[in-house]
Formats: C-alpha cells, sequence, structure tokens
C-alpha cells in the first residue's frame, strides 16, 4: 500500500549543495502516492534547476512571491491552503531563520507563515553553522511552534569537514515524514473520510431581463471555506457554487449555477449520494414572475416587477424520505436565536448555524472573519468564537461530526 496515497506535499527547497538530493525525494514521495508541488528558493535554483523538479513530479515549479502568471495559475495562498504539509528539505541556516522571525519576503518563507498545515524541516548546513548558538535559538523557536525537524545527519560533509549537519538520506526522510504524519493524524483530519458531503455556496441571480439581474452580497467565502476544510477532513465533497469568483479547493467537485431554480435542480441531481447537506447559499426567496426577452426601457417615473417565491432548496432536500443530515445556515439581523430555532424546526434540520449579519463592522457578507451560534433540536447550542472563515468551518465541521455521529 502506498503510505502517501493522496497526501498533497509541498517540498520547499533551500539553497544548500543538498538540494540535488531533494530529486530524489520528490521521486520518492509520488512513488507513495503523494503529489508533489516544489518552491524553490533562488538559492536552490544556483544548485539544481527548476526543470529537474517540474520534470519530476509533474507540476510547474513555484520560485517567485511576485510572478503573476504563477499568481493567476494558482495564488500563493492557495498553493498554502492545498498542502496537507510542507516540507523543507534542505533547509538551510538561513531559511531556518527567516522561518523562525517570520519573513515573507520570498514565496517560501510566505507560506510558511500563510499555511496551517504541519511543517517539516530537514536541516543541512556546515557543521559550525549548525552549532552555532543563532541556529540553535531558531530551531528551539520553531520547534516550540510545533515544527518537525528531520536530522540533521552526522559524517562527512560537501564542504569537507566531518560533523553534524548533513542533510538525512531521502530514504529516511520520507520514512520520517509518513511515521510524523500517521502519528500527527488527529481525530479531527479524518472525521469525515468516507462521508459525501453537498454543499451550496454564494448568492444565487434572479435575471430581470437579458441585463439585469436580482442578487445579493454573498461572496462564497463561508461555503468554500468549509468546502475546504471538509475535503482536508477527508469528505468528498461537492460544491453548488452560485456566481462568485473564488477558486474551490482542486479536489471538490463544482457545480457552477446561476439561479435558484438551477441550484435546486443541481442539488437534487447530487443528493441521493450524500451524507450530508450543508446549504450556505444566500438563496434569493424570490424571483421576477416574467422574464422579459428584450431589455426593459426606462419610461415612467417608477416601474412595478411582480416577483413568485422560489422553492426552498433546503427544506426540498430535507423533507425527502431518505435525507442526509441537514445543517442550515441562518443570515439574521435581529433575534438572533429565535428565528434561528424558527428556522430549524420548519426547515425540519439537524443543526442550524446562524450569523448575525447586522453588524456594520462585520457585516459577515464578503468579510473574511465570521462568528456562529450553532444551535440543534432539544435546546443544543455551542458558540464558535470570531476567526477567519476558515477556522469557524473547521470549528463547525467539527461540532457536525459529533452531531452525526449522535445521530447515526
Ligand atoms: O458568502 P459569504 O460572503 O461568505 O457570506 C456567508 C453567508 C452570510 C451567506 C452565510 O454565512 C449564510 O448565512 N448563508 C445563509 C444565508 C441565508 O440565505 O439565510 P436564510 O436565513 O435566508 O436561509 C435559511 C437557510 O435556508 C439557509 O441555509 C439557506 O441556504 C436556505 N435557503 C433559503 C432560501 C431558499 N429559497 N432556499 C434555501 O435553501
Amino acid at each position: 500500500m502506498q503510505a502517501l496515497k493522496k497526501k498533497k506535499i509541498l517540498l520547499g527547497i533551500s539553497g544548500g549543495i543538498a538540494a540535488y538530493k531533494s530529486a530524489i525525494l520528490a521521486r520518492r514521495l509520488i512513488e507513495e502516492g503523494a503529489t508533489v508541488k516544489v518552491v524553490m528558493s533562488s538559492g536552490a535554483q544556483a544548485f539544481i534547476q527548476p526543470l529537474t523538479f517540474q520534470a519530476l513530479t509533474g507540476n510547474p515549479v513555484h520560485t517567485d512571491l511576485l510572478d503573476p502568471a504563477a499568481e493567476a495559475a494558482m495564488g500563493h495562498i492557495e498553493l498554502a491552503r492545498w498542502a496537507d504539509c510542507i516540507l523543507i528539505a534542505p533547509a538551510t541556516a538561513n531559511t531556518l531563520a527567516r522561518i523562525a522571525n517570520g519573513l515573507s519576503d520570498d514565496l517560501l518563507s510566505t507560506l510558511c507563515l500563510a499555511t496551517d498545515a504541519p511543517l517539516f524541516v530537514a536541516p543541512a548546513m556546515n557543521r559550525l553553522m549548525w552549532a552555532n548558538a543563532a541556529t540553535t535559538a531558531n530551531c528551539e523557536t520553531l520547534a516550540s511552534r510545533g515544527v518537525h525537524f528531520f536530522g540533521p545527519g552526522e559524517g562527512f560533509q560537501a564542504c569537507g569537514e566531518v560533523g553534524s549537519g548533513r542533510m538525512m538520506e531521502p530514504e529516511d526522510i520520507r520514512d520520517a515524514l509518513i511515521a510524523s504524519l500517521n502519528s500527527t493524524a488527529s481525530a479531527s483530519e479524518l472525521a469525515l473520510s468516507g462521508k459525501n458531503l453537498l454543499i451550496t455556496a454564494g448568492p444565487t441571480r434572479e435575471a430581470i431581463d437579458p441585463v439585469r439581474y436580482l442578487s445579493n452580497h454573498s461572496s462564497g467565502k463561508m461555503g468554500f471555506a468549509i468546502a475546504d476544510a471538509a475535503t482536508k477532513m477527508g469528505a468528498s465533497v461537492t460544491l453548488v457554487a452560485g456566481p462568485v469568483s473564488l477558486t474551490a479547493n482542486p479536489d471538490v467537485k463544482r457545480i457552477d449555477v446561476s439561479s435558484a431554480n438551477d441550484m435546486l435542480d443541481a442539488v437534487m441531481q447530487q443528493v441521493s449520494t450524500s451524507d450530508v447537506f450543508i446549504s450556505v447559499a444566500a438563496v434569493a426567496d424570490y424571483r421576477l414572475e416574467e422574464v422579459k426577452e428584450q431589455k426593459i426601457k426606462k419610461s415612467d417615473d417608477t416601474m412595478q416587477l411582480t416577483l413568485v417565491r422560489n422553492p426552498d432548496i433546503l427544506k426540498s432536500v430535507s423533507t425527502l424520505p431518505n435525507r442526509p443530515f441537514c445543517l442550515g445556515f441562518a443570515a439574521e439581523t435581529e433575534n438572533v436565536e429565535e428565528h434561528a430555532r424558527g428556522k430549524l424546526k420548519n426547515k425540519n434540520l439537524d443543526m442550524i448555524a446562524a450569523n448575525n449579519v447586522g453588524n456594520k463592522d462585520n457585516p459577515v457578507f464578503g468579510s473574511d472573519t465570521n462568528s456562529l451560534d450553532v444551535y440543534w433540536p432539544e435546546d443544543g447550542h455551542s458558540k464558535i468564537p470570531s476567526g477567519s472563515k476558515h477556522d469557524v468551518a473547521k470549528a463547525l465541521l467539527e461540532l457536525l461530526t459529533q452531531r452525526l455521529e449522535n445521530t447515526e
């Protein structure tokens, strides 16, 4: 069995002679089933060509923080989120110092700051550099923050000296990584493996005529963050997205839709294979009774549009005979608990996550942060404090996992 199957490893290479061994390391990781993307510092490129890693991994090699072409393909924040772990081999004294001090003036150090994935380093440097008090202090700082060290080993060094500072052999790094990932995989990381999650996100657009529509301010960030977190917890995720300008985790199956009726159709096509339905989308409650085929011309000072109710997608799912576990959202501006509990009951839900969208300082819609009050039947309640939508998504899924176990 491949020990790194489906693992997404970001291999960081900094500028030391041991960089040539990183090519073998990339190979060994791929042989174990990992997908490997490589980031090289400018120093590393003096020792080995990016093309070598591109050929070995089948993926473009990332080298610059401010490269518009690379950013257009996969921005550095997405790259940081993509990774299940970051492995820096070789990690030079300079790289260790930069990460310990939180620098972000090149791509590799920026990724280390921007990720919440575990970070592994395989130091490689001259024995005196390794023994230097500054390096020791940097390593202690990193270790205290949870960075895992592989080596260095002892022996003959490229500079002709003998001592501690050699990069561990690629096979030893591979084995140490496998052992470490196995031991650090927390219960929550695997909690949704084997589960199919269906998630809606973003707004819907209800056409008025060929150039106008009714919609709302949902950016899709909350739903996309949940899709990303669920994927990282092992779930297979289908994301039905209204019109948003976001990139989904590449492991997510994404279906783009526009109107509420389109969203309903897509959800109904997917729901029979879903264990959990999470309805984050801000679905328009009404649509135009009649969509004009031609652009409406200005005439009187006022005009009237007749709206009709849209289907309730969440309720259509929660009232199915073999329905999945249903988690709804409630965007409220007042009496949050009362309104959220009302929807929990009326929509026949297992859980509802209420966000207060009436706070001018944090309108939630479009924001990068959120906080939630989560309710479930029989007076169940839990608060998820303010944090990034990614952190809130993770906390919400951990709660959902507990509730799911209780209802199975
Ligand atoms: O996208 P962001 O900018 O990150 O913002 C996130 C969010 C504020 C949109 C999100 O956190 C949120 O609260 N989503 C639900 C918004 C909403 O429409 O709430 P509601 O109270 O109107 O609807 C209650 C529930 O019924 C929701 O789960 C909604 O998806 C669902 N619904 C509503 C109407 C409808 N016709 N069909 C539905 O399925």
